[in-house]
């Protein structure tokens, strides 16, 4: 990773004072379920994203982390607290935030530039502006020319990138991503990362990234998240300082982030034994 690369990203973070200030205050989600018991996965979740920030959420399967991205994307109620996005309420899916999950779902029977004008189509933008944004936004991902073929002739990792650009073509102000390059191969995965990463240098949109990887939340995060289980409730939090990561010895710096794989590890260790379940993945 480039140092001048981790420099900028700290900056946009620290200076862009923009759109994507996403404020999750004391929230909790009880499930009803059907034998009578209630099933309640997180309890007072209070979380700040600054604009422009990237945070990971790292736990357990089961503990909670797509249910609060789904709250955050207005997809679920919380059944107490509130998420508000620049000061608004969250009560339903806006164009102010995005959603890219693991399992991209495009449309096969679409072309790339088709499925990408979609959500444009859905809120009644002309034609041509589509047919440009959508251009646009598969610029952005490296997918210029692809356009015009069917999602279905598409590698998994081009659909991956398709479905990125469909998340950016209404510049939403929050990138919601749910565990989005887990079905990739390891080599596409590192691609997407790096990509990922280029992509949040120039764009700085605030982006809440789940993930089961400890090495892809460390590589990718301005701030690392764990949640334990049972309920779900922050147990960590971990600032990365970028530009300082960015200024150190390659050596130095494997060093420090190895040193914080291992604390988490350690950590998500105990609260699996705590828990005395993990589903392994
Ligand atoms: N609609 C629902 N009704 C009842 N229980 C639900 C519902 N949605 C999720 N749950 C339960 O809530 C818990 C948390 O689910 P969630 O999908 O948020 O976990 P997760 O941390 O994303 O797990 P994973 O890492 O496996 O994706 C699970 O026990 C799940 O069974
Ligand atoms: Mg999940």
């Amino acid at each position: 990773m480039a140092t001048d690369k981790l420099t900028m990203r700290n900056e946009l973070v620290t200076k862009s004072g923009g759109r994507g200030h996403v404020r999750i205050e004391g929230v909790a989600k009880t499930f009803p379920v059907r034998d009578g018991e209630d099933v309640t996965v997180l309890t007072e979740v209070s979380l700040e994203l600054r604009p422009g920030e990237l945070v990971s959420l790292l736990g357990p399967s089961g503990c909670g982390k797509s249910t609060l991205l789904e709250i955050v994307a207005g997809l679920q109620a919380p059944t107490r607290g509130r998420v508000t996005v620049d000061g608004v309420p969250v009560t339903k899916p806006g164009p102010d935030r995005s959603v890219v999950f693991q399992h991209y779902a495009l449309f096969p029977w679409l072309t790339a530039t088709q499925n990408v004008e979609f959500p444009l189509r859905l809120a009644g933008v002309d034609r041509g502006i589509r047919e440009s944004k959508a251009r646009d936004a598969l610029k952005t991902v490296g997918l210029a020319e692809v356009g015009s073929r069917y999602a279905s002739q598409l590698s998994g990792g081009m659909q991956q990138r398709v479905a990125l650009a469909r998340a950016l073509v209404c510049e939403p102000a929050v990138l919601l991503m749910d565990e989005p390059f887990s079905g990739a191969d390891a080599i596409t995965r590192d691609i997407l990362q790096e990509e990922l990463h280029d992509l949040h240098t120039r764009l700085r949109n605030t982006v809440l990234f789940v993930t089961h990887s400890v090495d892809e939340a460390l590589h990718l995060s301005d701030r690392v998240v764990v949640l334990g289980t049972r309920p779900g409730k922050i147990v960590k939090e971990i600032t990365l300082d970028r530009a300082a990561l960015g200024a150190m010895e390659p050596a130095d710096r494997e060093r420090t982030l190895g040193a914080l794989k291992s604390e988490v590890w350690e950590l998500l260790k105990s609260i699996i034994s705590d828990a005395g379940t993990y589903q392994a993945r």
